[in-house]
Parts: C-alpha cells; sequence; structure tokens
C-alpha cells in the first residue's frame, strides 16, 4: 500500500499528506463522518480492466478508512455502499457487489471485533439478496455490544425514499391516535428516518471530483459540512481522510448564526 501511494502521488505529496495528521486538533474531530465512495469504476477503466475490479480494490479503502476514523475517534462513520438506483447496474456488477458484501462482511468480522465497532446498516436491507441480508444481520448482531465507533452501510438506500418512509409510518402513527398534529416538528420527524438513533453527520466527503449528493441523506445533511475531492475511492487513504478533516476544523460552523454570535457563545 505504502508503495502504490508513492507511485502515484509523488514523494513530496506523499510527505505532505503524511504531515497532515499532525496538524489535526485531536478536541475537534467530526462526531460523524458520511462519504460517497464514488469512483471504482473509473478507476479499474484507467487500468484496462473490468468495473467489479474497481469495487474489489474499494475494499481496502473501506478498511483503511474504517480503522483511520476509528483510532481519530470519529463515533459514527457512514458508507454509501448501494444506492436504490444502483440496482439499474449490470446484473453482473450488482451481484458481484452483493457477494463483495457478503464475503467482506463475513471476513471482516473479526477485525470489527477487534477494533471495538458495531456494524449498522441504514436502507432496506431485507430487501437485499437473502445472503447479504443474513451476513448483515449476523455482523450486527454479534458487534452489538461494541462502542469504540459505529460502522454504517447505507445499503439499499436513497435519502427521499427514507423521507417518504418516515412519512407513511408517521401517517400511521398519526391514524392509530398515538400522536397529534401539533406534536410534529423536526426532531418527532427525525425519529422515523433509517438514522433515528444516530446523530446528523458533521462531515461529508464524496471521492472521484463530482459535486452531487445523489440522493444521501437529504435531510441528515443539512449543516453537514461537505468535502469533495479528485481521488478515486481506491485510492483514497488514511492521509487523505486526515486532509478531510484538517479542511473541515477551518471551517467555521454557524447553524444560521453569526461569526460575532459565534465568539461570544
Ligand atoms: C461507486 O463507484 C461505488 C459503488 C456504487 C459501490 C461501493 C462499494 C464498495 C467500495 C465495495 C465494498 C464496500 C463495502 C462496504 C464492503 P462507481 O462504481 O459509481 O464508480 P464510477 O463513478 O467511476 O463508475
Amino acid at each position: 500500500m505504502h508503495l502504490f501511494f508513492s507511485y502515484f502521488c509523488g514523494p513530496f505529496e506523499e510527505a505532505r499528506l503524511m504531515s497532515v495528521k499532525s496538524l489535526i486538533d485531536s478536541r475537534n474531530i467530526p462526531n460523524h463522518i458520511a462519504v460517497i465512495m464514488d469512483g471504482n469504476g473509473r478507476w479499474a477503466k484507467q487500468r484496462n480492466k473490468p468495473r467489479v475490479f474497481g469495487h474489489r480494490n474499494g475494499v481496502k479503502a473501506v478498511k483503511n478508512i474504517t480503522e483511520a476514523a476509528a483510532e481519530l475517534g470519529v463515533k459514527y462513520l457512514t458508507l454509501f455502499a448501494f444506492s436504490k438506483e444502483n440496482w439499474n447496474r449490470p446484473s453482473l456488477e450488482v451481484n458481484t457487489l452483493m457477494n463483495l458484501f457478503v464475503k467482506t462482511v463475513g471476513r471482516e468480522l473479526s477485525t470489527l471485533m477487534e477494533n471495538n465497532i458495531r456494524l449498522e446498516a441504514i436502507g432496506e436491507i431485507e430487501r437485499l439478496p437473502k445472503a447479504t441480508f443474513e451476513a448483515l444481520q449476523y455482523a450486527k448482531e454479534n458487534t452489538r455490544h461494541n462502542d469504540q465507533m459505529t460502522l454504517i452501510l447505507a445499503l439499499n438506500y436513497s435519502g427521499r425514499w427514507e423521507i417518504v418512509e418516515a412519512v407513511k409510518k408517521l401517517s400511521k402513527s398519526l391514524s392509530e391516535g398515538k400522536i397529534t398534529a401539533d406534536e410534529i416538528d423536526e426532531k418527532l420527524f427525525a425519529g422515523y428516518l433509517e438514522t433515528a438513533s444516530f446523530p446528523d453527520p458533521d462531515l461529508m466527503i464524496r471521492t472521484s471530483g463530482e459535486f452531487r449528493l445523489s440522493n444521501y441523506m437529504m435531510w441528515q445533511l443539512s449543516y453537514t459540512e461537505l468535502y469533495f475531492t479528485e481521488v478515486l475511492w481506491p485510492d483514497f487513504s488514511k492521509e487523505h481522510l486526515y486532509e478531510a478533516i484538517y479542511a473541515y476544523q477551518s471551517r467555521e460552523r454557524r447553524f444560521g448564526m453569526t461569526s460575532d454570535q459565534l465568539m461570544k457563545s
């Protein structure tokens, strides 16, 4: 990995990124980082390989970033692994991805346990292929007491789907008389989302130079700092994560207030 990284970045770029870690303020680590892992297909194409080669290499980046985030003290890491729209891809790619999820979750269960990481999922996971669903349930069940970090996989997930589902559930509660219309506010609504038990992301990273949200966490990203990088997902290293966190720390999060108000608070 080290040699590979040097080859693509050059020794000076590598040294620059390495030094970023020492600049990170350990008192201001984002509590929740959400990631759109993009660029696997292009990474494979650059090497004249099939798209699935990119996904397989993307797993290494998943491991590196999970490890680095947990080490830094990030409490929640959400990875967009498969969207509702991704079902429209060629069936070979969809099947390969589903098998990759089964294999990776199974193979990495011991790593999750060793690193005290809880696995969770958002999305309509019960409609995934049976083997994928069962592998996820097994890992979720076995890691449920781990508390260093929660790794959340967004699988068969999309933001608008999630909001519509929340509206359906909320309507049911209304019609059953469990809540009244006057009680509905942002907090109550958020409790019907897939992310009900997780805080909103502080930082959202998208790789591969695309500047879109692609239906990802449409409710939750309202006040999240957005970070876009040209780096393709399989090349996204721990050092790139440090760089994103360093950029996050240089931002002023105002939540609608003025800078002066923030200074006084
Ligand atoms: C987007 O790149 C990537 C995906 C849709 C799949 C992400 C999956 C992995 C990184 C594999 C393993 C994940 C886990 C959690 C075990 P793209 O295919 O859209 O790339 P492109 O835009 O270059 O075509």
